[in-house]
């Protein structure tokens, strides 16, 4: 089966989905981006998705191009022809083509791309069995970082060095030696006394959507969270760590820098926290097969 792309206005052959040359985000990195789970063929979280991107896009002056309405609407259909059940999207919106000139154009359409594709979630649940191993490099990335921007190379660089090193992660660390977050997750550990840390929401960090509903899973099971940066320090010798994003959902992380973390194992919070997350998955779709 052929994949489809989505290109501003029209569903093209995945092999034929391209941009123009001065488009400002192949130019400047002058664009934004989302990237959710499909399960069972629904889109997670389309709507905390569709806010933060149109926070993204109010913070850097870019235009909604469309509704947001029609954007799910795209979004949907572009999963719907690729026949996605398990998988992902990809939207990207940049401030458009234009004559390169580093400030705003006067007038540029904003260009939309919108891409999915299936993924094999059995390879993801045996990765989540075994745990994952993180390094941990400089966190040398911009002030804002609640953006979510395609001006990603230092998190490229960074999850090179983790691939490079046989890790599945690189945990990024500010200079004062705090873990800020993964350089495409969020960052947790558990403390000894059981209690999920997390940084708290600010610039250094993307407000994940994901982290934002294992919060709220965890204080239904009155499990504790505090938001607050944790040191690297803190992170070798926590009880558990693990990482959040749409695409590992929750993944126990068994080792930072090659030290154990707690007997090596993937851990019972981070465990119990995943599974929760794949209930609230279903959940989501259930509720659209009821039509609500
Ligand atoms: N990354 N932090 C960073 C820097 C990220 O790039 C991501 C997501 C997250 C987690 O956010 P969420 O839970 O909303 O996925 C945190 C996506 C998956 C990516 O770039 O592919």
């Amino acid at each position: 089966m052929s994949r489809i792309a989505y290109v501003n206005g029209r569903y093209v052959p995945h092999r034929d989905a391209v941009v123009h040359v001065e488009d400002r985000g192949y130019q400047f990195a002058d664009g934004v981006y989302e990237v959710s789970a499909v399960r069972d063929g629904v889109v997670i979280d389309m709507e905390p998705h569709l806010d933060r991107l149109e926070r993204s896009l109010r913070e850097l002056s870019i235009s909604p191009p469309m509704s947001r309405a029609a954007l799910a609407v795209v979004i949907r259909e572009v999963v719907r022809r690729n026949r996605v059940r398990d998988g992902l999207f990809y939207l990207q919106i940049t401030r458009g083509v234009a004559r390169r000139d580093h400030a705003f154009p006067a007038a540029a359409r904003p260009s939309v791309v919108v891409t999915a594709r299936s993924v094999d979630p059995a390879r993801a649940e045996a990765m989540a069995r075994q745990g994952v191993g993180v390094i941990t490099v400089p966190d040398i990335r911009w002030e804002r970082c609640d953006i979510k921007s395609v001006s990603l190379l230092p998190n490229v660089l960074a999850k090179q060095q983790a691939r490079a090193a046989g890790a599945y992660e690189a945990w990024l660390v500010d200079e004062a030696g705090r873990v800020t977050e993964g350089s495409s997750t969020n960052a947790w550990i558990v403390d000894r006394d059981g209690a999920l840390v997390t940084r708290s929401i600010d610039n250094a960090i993307l407000s994940g959507i994901t982290r934002a509903a294992v919060m709220e899973l965890a204080r239904l099971q009155q499990i504790r969270v505090v938001e607050r940066s944790f040191t690297l320090d803190e992170a070798k010798s926590a009880r558990e760590a693990f990482i959040t994003s749409t695409t590992s959902y929750v993944l126990p992380v068994v080792s930072v820098d090659g030290v154990k973390i707690g007997n090596g194992q993937p851990g019972e919070v981070a465990r119990r926290l995943r599974e929760l997350y794949a209930g609230y998955m279903a959940g989501q779709q259930d509720r659209r097969q009821a039509g609500r």
